[in-house]
């Protein structure tokens, strides 16, 4: 078989000059050349993330930075609101009982986004609440959830926003300054355009009092020692670095400078435009229920109802060499979820996708 095409959300295909940066012969973590990369590699994910404030690159992935940040932003027994409505919001409510957070959860339809009225409500009925937990794009569903009416909430009422940008960061719109959110976290893999194993933390003013008033046991995801190392004259982790994984995100990061990290944006959203647009001509719907509800990195495309998702998965990799996703947990077999995110989000190489996925719909069906 032909390489296929890489059409999940996340992982995505790398640029060819990430993947060269990252082919260089490997340097000492601790030695000046790469201590003068990680910071450039730093300076560059505040724009990505919107703050002036601290950003901690973590060897892992998505969802040790979940992690990361839950046992650094709580105690034990501390009470969390976890929004809910798809998969990742179930895993962020497992992560965080795990680690004997007295966790909430706030349930709202899969292909709706989280009502943020509901949360005000519940906020403010409670006062034990310590935290907000949500999942920006929400990639079970393909789901973008208001995160900025979410950071206006928790700022109001004193408490903290956790946020899952695993699937948006980089694609679509973030200020955590100015929206106030406190704990931004995502990975690599997705619209940063570099290969799995970077997991990567933002952290508010207010985010570090958390921080230092933990008593969660930590070690390795203490962002305390981060900091530290992060604050010295020469820029480290406190740990061996990921050094080849981060020379590639900081080439990933300059080719999103070079275009601009705001035309960035404004091309995932006109390419998903563009993407819906025809998912909807080739006479498929969109899993979320209005256009203003869709990712601009990642679309979920509900199935015919006579029809397994697992077929178009795999009819669309034998036939086309494009690896798209089937669902995940309630919509395992009723949807494909159809990354268009970093190099992905190219409108011809969508156009081409949406090709394909029409063809297959038409043999699929014809049998
Ligand atoms: C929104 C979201 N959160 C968390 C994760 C988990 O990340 P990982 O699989 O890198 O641990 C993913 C992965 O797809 C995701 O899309």
């Amino acid at each position: 078989m032909d390489k296929e095409v890489l059409q999940v959300p996340g992982p995505t295909p790398i640029p060819e000059k990430v993947l060269q940066a990252m082919g260089s012969n490997l340097m000492y973590h601790r030695g000046e050349e790469f201590g003068r990369i990680l910071k450039e590699t730093l300076n560059l994910l505040r724009k990505v993330f919107g703050t002036e404030g601290d950003v901690f690159i973590l060897s892992s992935s998505g969802r040790g930075a979940m992690e990361a940040v839950l046992v650094n932003a709580f105690s034990p027994g501390d009470k969390v609101l976890v929004l809910v409505n798809g998969r990742f919001g179930d895993i962020f409510s497992e992560i965080a009982e795990s680690f004997d957070l007295r966790v909430e959860t706030l349930k709202f339809p899969w292909g709706s986004p989280v009502d943020v009225w509901q949360v005000e409500d519940r906020v403010r009925k409670d006062s034990e609440i310590k935290g907000v937990l949500c999942i920006h794009c929400e990639t079970s569903t393909g789901v973008i959830n208001d995160i900025k009416a979410v950071g206006d909430i928790t700022a109001r009422y004193n408490i903290l926003s956790v946020i899952d940008a695993v699937s948006s960061a980089g694609g679509i719109d973030l200020r955590m300054d100015e929206w106030n959110l406190d704990f931004v976290l995502t990975g690599s893999q997705k619209a940063l355009m570099t290969p799995p194993g970077l997991g990567i933390v933002a952290v508010s003013q207010r985010g570090w009092e958390a921080v230092k008033k933990s008593s969660h046991h930590r070690f390795y995801w203490d962002l305390r020692r981060y900091k530290e190392f992060q604050d010295k004259q020469l820029t480290q982790t406190p740990f061996t670095s990921p050094v080849s994984l981060i020379c590639g995100l900081r080439e990933a990061l300059r080719i999103m400078e070079e275009e601009g990290f705001d035309a960035v944006i404004k091309r995932h959203a006109a390419v998903a435009w563009e993407f819906r647009k025809n998912v909807r001509e080739i006479g498929l719907e969109m899993f979320p229920q209005k256009d203003e509800w869709s990712s601009n990195t990642m679309s979920a495309v509900k199935c015919p109802s006579d029809i397994d998702s697992s077929i178009i998965v795999r009819e669309m990799l034998e036939n086309y060499h494009i690896r798209i996703a089937s669902g995940l947990g309630e919509l395992k077999n009723r949807v494909v979820r159809i990354g268009h995110m970093g190099t992905q989000a190219q409108s011809n190489h969508m156009r081409t996708v949406a090709l394909a996925l029409s063809e297959v719909l038409h043999t699929v069906k014809g049998n």
